[in-house]
Formats: structure tokens, C-alpha cells, sequence
């Protein structure tokens, strides 16, 4: 492999930014039918459509074994007692594992496997490492106060599988009780919401 490539990217820790790299954007309106509480989301959708995370992603080389990363910046905020997070995917390529490195604010990672039977909330912070094994499903929550920024850095064939998030969610969700983030089914929550047992995103 050529040492042509572009082997050094500085990034801002605090704004979450690289300079000259452009960033994807997701807004509240591209989180349609991901939040629980669907009053609660309309309500916040009319008055204002604000930017919830934004990435920026460095791509050098895309041969057999070359890496990808992001670095991303996930603003703060609740819809209803639920907290800002990310769509949340699976990788295209199944075992492809990632590392998440936490640089500033405060947050979780919830991780899920395949059969939806294993369920895990990992704090994501600053000088805090994750690893994300192959076969999981991951979403990252703003549960603090600042934005939450953080680089995520994965196998270049790993791709974006968010179907099956976007159809069935996970089944657990992270919400703000007595001022803590704390850790519901997912069903339990909407059934405390009176939305009955439906976890259907287009429902
Ligand atoms: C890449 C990765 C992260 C996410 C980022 C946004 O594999 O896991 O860079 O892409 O946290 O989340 P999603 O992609 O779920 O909208
Ligand atoms: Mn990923």
C-alpha cells in the first residue's frame, strides 16, 4: 500500500469538526419514528428542526483491510424523557467490529445483538474506549449537558445496514428518571406512555 494516501487528519475535540471535511448532517425530522414518544416529537418538530448529531468521515483507502473512521458530534436534548442518540446500525458486512474513542461530554453506547436477546448500555466519554464487536447493533446517547463527541473507526468493508434499526428499533431505551439516565423496555416505555405494544417505527 502506497504512503501516498492521506495519512494525517487534525480534528477540533471540542467542536467535533474537521476542518476541510465535509459533515453529514441528521436532523430531527430524519429521526422520524425512532423516539418513543410520539406527541413528544411532533410537539419538538413544530417548533424546530435542529441538527442532533453531524459526522464527519475520513475514508484514505478502501482495500482489503484498510480502516475508516468518523468523528462525530451529538448535540444534547431529550424528545420527551427519551435522549438525543443516533439512528443506531448494524454494519452491511456482519463481523466487521468497530472502537469508539469518547473525547468530550458525556453519553452511552447501547449495543444489541442479532437475536436481540443480549442488551448492553456502555459509557462513552473522554478518555473512554468502546469496542463494538461484529454482529451488534450500535447507537450512541447524548446523555449530558454539552455535545458528546467521539470517533468511531471501522473496517473500510464495513458498511451501513440501518434497516433493521430503522423497522424495529432496539428493544431497550435510554431515559432521563429523577434526573438519571436509566435503562427501559422499550415496551414498557410506550405501554407508560399509553401507545400500546406497538414498536413499529412506521406504525
Ligand atoms: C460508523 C459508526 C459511526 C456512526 C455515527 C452516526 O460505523 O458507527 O460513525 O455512523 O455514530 O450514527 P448512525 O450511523 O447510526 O446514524
Ligand atoms: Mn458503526
Amino acid at each position: 500500500m502506497s504512503l501516498a494516501i492521506h495519512l494525517l487528519t487534525r480534528f477540533d475535540p471540542h467542536t467535533g469538526t474537521i476542518p476541510g471535511v465535509g459533515e453529514s448532517v441528521r436532523r430531527l425530522s430524519d429521526l422520524r419514528g425512532y423516539f418513543v414518544d410520539e406527541a413528544a416529537y411532533s410537539a419538538a418538530l413544530s417548533q424546530a428542526d435542529p441538527i442532533l448529531y453531524a459526522t464527519s468521515g475520513v475514508e484514505p483507502a478502501a482495500g482489503a483491510g484498510d480502516l475508516h473512521y468518523a468523528l462525530a458530534r451529538l448535540m444534547p436534548g431529550r424528545i420527551g424523557r427519551e435522549y438525543y442518540m443516533t439512528k443506531g446500525h448494524y454494519h452491511a458486512w456482519r463481523p466487521a467490529a468497530e472502537v469508539y474513542v469518547g473525547l468530550s461530554g458525556s453519553g452511552a453506547m447501547l449495543l444489541e445483538d442479532e437475536a436481540g436477546e443480549a442488551c448492553r448500555l456502555v459509557p462513552l466519554e473522554a478518555n473512554s474506549v468502546v469496542y463494538v464487536p461484529g454482529y451488534t447493533a450500535h447507537r450512541t446517547i447524548n446523555t449530558g449537558a454539552t455535545p458528546l463527541i467521539y470517533l468511531g473507526i471501522y473496517p473500510a468493508a464495513a458498511g451501513h445496514d440501518y434497516g433493521a434499526i430503522a423497522t424495529r428499533n432496539f428493544r431497550k431505551v435510554v431515559v432521563e428518571i429523577d434526573g438519571r439516565p436509566t435503562l427501559l423496555d422499550r415496551l414498557a416505555y410506550r405501554a407508560a406512555l399509553g401507545q400500546g405494544a406497538g414498536a413499529h417505527r412506521h406504525a
